[in-house]
């Protein structure tokens, strides 16, 4: 059996402070945004006390399905490098980048510099976003990751998910399949139309459902929406989970749901995948996490 634990959007905290010619640009309206609302939502003692309740499950990998930082500062690039080494050693942990992450130009790119170990495939390094979907092997398991992080303007967080990836994607599902792996998916927008408001869709939602209803996945997992959802796409030999995670820096008490972790136990049974998941996290003002649920999606 192969366990793999799901957290999305971190929002790292305490935010840097930045410089004005860093605020000279779209991040202008991420920080005031910060102070105004995400601060009090992000900071605090969620993030830690989460991470602390996933290490003692010790799951096989971790992946982080996008959203580390806020505001894409090149010190808190750095500070999220710090918390991702505090995490495990690359190879324990998967990451894609959400709009965050990408928000401003120039801002992926500098991501994919300071985060290149956690991001790249077994084969290749990372050159840039054009070497998306990049797949990693993880005994049984194929983790592909898809990029739909790109800078946007202001107010809008639309991500995409353009044809080349869709063909690249198609062609790894392909080849994991032939490989008889459990293919699991990450894309930071959900794939799903009407999961979001409209200036945060993922564009290209079309497109990606129609490489998963041609060849198939095991599991999609992203993150951007903050909230606990588990919807299906329907591929060739049934319906594909696609689950999202509440932010893993989100207190108890405010618009979203509290900070979550989802743990898949991926196994083989008569020639076929069964995934069992179980929900961790905040339910009540003391901040315990706990076993919230547990369902069997396949
Ligand atoms: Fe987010
Ligand atoms: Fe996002």
């Amino acid at each position: 059996m192969f366990r793999l634990a799901h957290i999305s959007d971190v929002h790292l905290s305490p935010l840097p402070k930045p410089s004005f010619s860093e605020l000279a640009s779209k991040r202008m309206i991420g920080f005031l945004n910060w102070q105004r609302a995400r601060r009090k939502a992000h900071s605090g003692n969620t993030l830690p006390s989460l991470i602390a309740d996933l290490k003692d499950k010790l799951p096989d990998h971790l992946v982080i399905t996008g959203d580390l930082v806020n505001i894409a500062l090149d010190q808190e690039f750095k500070d999220a490098s710090l918390f991702l080494q505090s995490l495990g050693t690359p190879s324990d942990i998967s990451i894609i980048c959400g709009n965050h992450d990408a928000y401003v130009p120039g801002a992926l790119a500098r991501a994919i510099e300071f985060w290149q170990p956690w991001m790249a495939g077994d084969d290749q390094p990372l050159g840039s976003t054009n070497d998306y979907p990049v797949m990693r092997r993880l005994e049984d398991v194929a983790l592909i990751s898809c990029n739909s992080a790109e800078a946007t303007l202001p107010f809008m967080a639309t991500g995409y998910f353009r044809q080349q990836q869709a063909d690249k994607l198609a062609q790894l599902l392909d080849e994991a399949d032939r490989q008889n792996l459990c293919r699991v998916v990450m894309i930071h927008h959900p794939p799903i139309k009407g999961s979001t408001l409209f200036h945060k869709r993922l564009i290209g939602t079309d497109r990606f459902q129609q490489v998963i209803r041609d060849k198939g996945a095991e599991l999609v997992l992203h993150g951007h929406t903050h909230l606990a959802t588990r919807h299906q796409i329907i591929g060739p030999t049934g319906a594909v989970p696609v689950v999202s995670v509440p932010a893993a820096s989100n207190g108890y008490g405010g618009k979203r749901p509290a900070a979550r972790y989802n743990i898949f136990e991926i196994s083989r049974k008569a020639g076929t995948w069964t995934i069992c998941m179980e929900e961790h996290g905040i339910t009540d003002s003391t901040g315990k996490i706990s076993l919230i649920a547990k369902h069997t999606l396949a």
